[in-house]
């Protein structure tokens, strides 16, 4: 006990309490002298002597900072360092020592510690150590609940807009993900049968975790996170939740349930791979509160997909309905679908475009609903009415498609189908790419369907001939760059 430990520091006394502080200290005069300035300075201040005793002292109470002696008898202070970051990486730790061992206080350092102190210190100055490493905790956590609240406000944006729901899915994930810096995280949500499936899956390549997750011990996990809050393993206990699982292969593990009206819709797991690395209370509850947040949003993206399967298969419906009333042309929207899928892959176009460009194949005609039965596939030629009635089609299809929210980008490519290239078509004889990139792909794949296809009124011409055909009409009709690349397509898949 130096002479200094007996100074009696006189200072003002700050009103509010400057956070909670533990002191963790074999000698009793240091834990008295240090918890009589500290509470001077506005801390709540506890004392103990061991190891053992912190432990169970930060795991019943929430304290900010914990002042750790690093020679102790039974513990040593890195000992206790470690199993302290454990369950808590939030605390500020701060190493008292002695010359002999500021190396060890170093190492201490690396391994979490935020700072360390020298005996003897002025109470002044571990004071300040300890605000500095408070304001700096602050600013983490700070920076965390910004991040935090971005994600929520990117993921809460996007649920609100029509964004499918993979985005969606995706968007959790990344967040998620980033959150507690996962090797990965995957979302599985509940069918109707009541069976879980995985939809969506994020994180760094490791084919042996992604099939690991068959693994699962779904029925055990549902059961827990029922009944109490989300699982949270680390070590050995990851094991419990699978039904194989190689030691070690694991080193921490949370399963999160989506939960809407109270009934759990889907689940949320994450894996850490590094033994280093163990997810922490905090974490869980952080992650805990995100999928919260999101899980009503995932709930109305499913809806909304739910929806948009029925609508579509409602038109499809309608269109085969359509086709089936004539023997001639069953099917052939399938086909000019297909064939428009075709084109607007080999252009490279993202997956979403490719697919809405399929489903306006699909639907292309759907305004022939409203023409005379009679008049559709007469032989012979149509009267001026009946033509009149033909060309109106494609407005008749705007007309239907035109109300369903998630069709918008659609119609335009319907409603253009008939257009030529030399602007001679209709309905409004655009030209050239003023014609809707869709639509042009349409007519190719139409025209070259029909012509492939028998009529009432003639037979099918072959496939060469169609293609011969579709080369006179290329840049009269036709988009020439789009029927090089429809027919080069043709030829890859010896389809001509
Ligand atoms: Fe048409």
């Amino acid at each position: 006990m130096t002479a200094f430990w007996n100074k009696r520091v006189e200072k003002l006394r700050p009103p509010a309490s400057g956070g909670k502080v533990l002191v963790v200290d074999d000698e009793a005069s240091i834990r008295e002298v240090v918890a009589e300035f500290l509470q001077g300075s506005g801390f709540e201040v506890s004392g103990v002597s061991n190891g053992v005793e912190a432990l169970e002292k930060l795991k019943s109470d929430r304290f900010d900072v914990a002042l750790i002696d690093l020679e102790m008898p039974h513990m040593r202070g890195t000992e206790l360092l470690e199993k302290i970051h454990e369950f808590n990486g939030d605390l500020v730790s701060i190493m008292m020592t002695g010359f002999g061992t500021v190396e060890t206080a170093i190492e201490a350092m690396k391994n979490g510690a935020f700072d360390y102190v020298l005996k003897p210190f002025k109470l002044e100055e571990l004071e300040v150590t300890i605000r500095r490493g408070l304001s700096i905790r602050n600013l983490e956590r700070e920076n965390i609940h910004l991040k935090r609240t971005l994600s929520f406000y990117k993921i809460s944006e996007a649920s609100g807009s029509d964004v499918s729901l993979e985005t969606l899915l995706q968007m959790i994930l990344e967040a998620m993900q980033e959150e507690v810096d996962a090797a990965a995280v995957s979302l599985w949500l509940s069918e109707e049968s009541g069976s879980f499936s995985r939809l969506s899956w994020k994180g760094k390549s490791l084919p042996w975790l992604e099939q690991t997750e068959a693994q699962l011990n779904l029925e055990a996990i549902l059961g827990e996170v029922q009944r109490q809050e989300p699982i949270l393993a680390n070590g050995d206990f990851v094991g419990k939740y699978f039904k194989d699982l190689s030691p070690g292969r694991l080193s921490s593990f949370l399963a999160l349930p989506v939960r809407v009206k109270n009934k759990v819709t889907g689940l949320a797991f994450v894996y850490s791979t590094d033994s280093q690395r163990q997810f922490t209370e905090g974490e869980r509850k952080a992650l805990a509160l995100l999928v919260g947040h999101v899980s009503s949003g995932i709930e109305i993206a499913r809806l909304y997909e739910d929806l948009k399967r029925t609508f579509n298969e409602t038109i499809e419906g309608l269109c085969k309905a359509l086709e089936a009333k004539d023997p001639y042309t069953r099917g052939h929207s399938e086909r000019v679908s297909r064939y428009a899928g075709i084109v607007a892959k080999a252009l490279g176009l993202p997956q979403e475009e490719v697919e809405k460009i399929r489903q306006a194949g699909l639907f292309h005609d759907i305004g022939k609903i409203g023409v005379k039965e009679s008049s559709l596939n007469k032989p012979g030629s149509l009267t001026d009415e009946e033509l009149l009635m033909f060309h109106e089609h494609p407005l008749k299809s705007k007309e239907i498609l035109e109300p369903i929210h998630f069709l918008k980008d659609i119609v335009p490519m319907v409603y253009h189908h008939h257009e030529w290239h030399n602007g001679q078509g209709y309905p409004d004889k655009l030209k050239g790419e003023e014609i809707p990139l869709g639509a042009r792909i349409i007519s190719i794949a139409d025209s070259y369907t029909v012509m492939t296809e028998n009529r009432v009124y003639r037979k099918a011409l072959t496939r060469q001939e169609a293609v011969e055909e579709l080369r006179r009409c290329s840049g009269t009709q036709f988009d020439p760059k789009l029927v090089d690349l429809f027919i080069r397509e043709l030829e890859r898949l010896g389809r001509t």
